[in-house]
């Protein structure tokens, strides 16, 4: 590998958002790691990439698990000793599951959405750190900006999910810190919001597809150096918190 390829971390990379967002990268000759909580899933995923000739690799990443967060972050110092690109997609929805109490959604949903990126951004900071242009992408959703929900007229107004939507908003609330605090190591951080998209998340409805979904991804992942930090994004441009 030549120093110019750039390394791309992208959790949740076995499907949906996380796998196109990973061919995506890929095709921008990008090398990505394809975090995936099973690694066999993950070698089958990247198998019609490789076959296409993308450098991409399988890695074992449960952003649950301090010690495969730990792990990964070893694998990533010895193998490249930097990283460029971070995109924290990992990410679930519970508000629909039946027999789990408020509170039990709110612990589990965060335990993934919030506290989970939040342990893999804290682990790759420093290869982060060493990269000529750092970038970092939390995947967040519209249902958690505050002034869309306010807006009577918003296409998602009727969809109540409080347990993600707060999960998100956490996570918005955490890429303006962020953004903040790693600035003077020229770290840009940026949330997005895909669209609502056909994945195994929302069964396969509409018919918005990952691809498109990973356009925004793609764009604050491969961001100039001009480019903005600390804001919160859709493929349409900046969106209310
Ligand atoms: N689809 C939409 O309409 C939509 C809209 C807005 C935002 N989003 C966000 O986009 C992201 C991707 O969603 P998606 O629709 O592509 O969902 P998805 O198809 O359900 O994919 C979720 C991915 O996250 C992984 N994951 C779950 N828990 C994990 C953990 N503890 N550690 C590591 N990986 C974990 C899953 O791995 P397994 O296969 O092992 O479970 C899977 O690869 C999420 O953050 C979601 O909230 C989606």
């Amino acid at each position: 590998m030549t120093q110019t390829n750039k390394i791309a971390l992208v959790s949740g990379a076995n499907r949906g958002i996380g796998e196109a967002v990973a061919t995506g990268l890929a095709r921008e000759g990008v090398h990505v790691l394809m975090g995936c909580r099973d690694l066999a899933k993950g070698e089958a995923a990247a198998a019609p990439l490789k076959a296409e000739g993308l450098q991409v690799t399988p890695v074992q990443l449960d952003v649950t698990d301090a010690a495969s967060v730990a792990a990964l972050a070893n694998q990533i110092a010895d193998t490249h000793g930097r990283l460029d690109i971070l995109v924290n997609n990992a990410g679930v929805g519970l508000d629909f599951v039946p027999d789990l109490s408020p509170v039990e959604k709110v612990e589990q949903t965060l335990a993934i959405n919030v506290v989970g990126g939040l342990r893999l951004t804290e682990a790759m900071v420093p290869l982060l750190a060493v990269s000529a242009h750092p970038r970092i992408v939390n995947v967040s959703s519209e249902l958690a900006s505050f002034g869309l929900r306010h807006d009577p007229d918003w296409e998602h107004h009727d969809k109540i999910l409080p347990t993600y939507a707060a999960s998100k908003a956490a996570v918005n609330a955490l890429t303006v810190s962020q953004a903040a605090a790693l600035a003077d190591k020229g770290i840009k951080v940026n949330a997005i919001c895909p669209g609502y998209t056909a994945t195994a998340a929302t069964n396969f409805m509409p018919d918005r597809t990952p691809e498109q979904a990973a356009v925004i991804v793609l764009r604050m992942a491969l961001l100039d150096d001009e480019g903005p930090t600390g804001g919160f994004f859709n493929d349409q441009g900046e969106l209310p918190w």
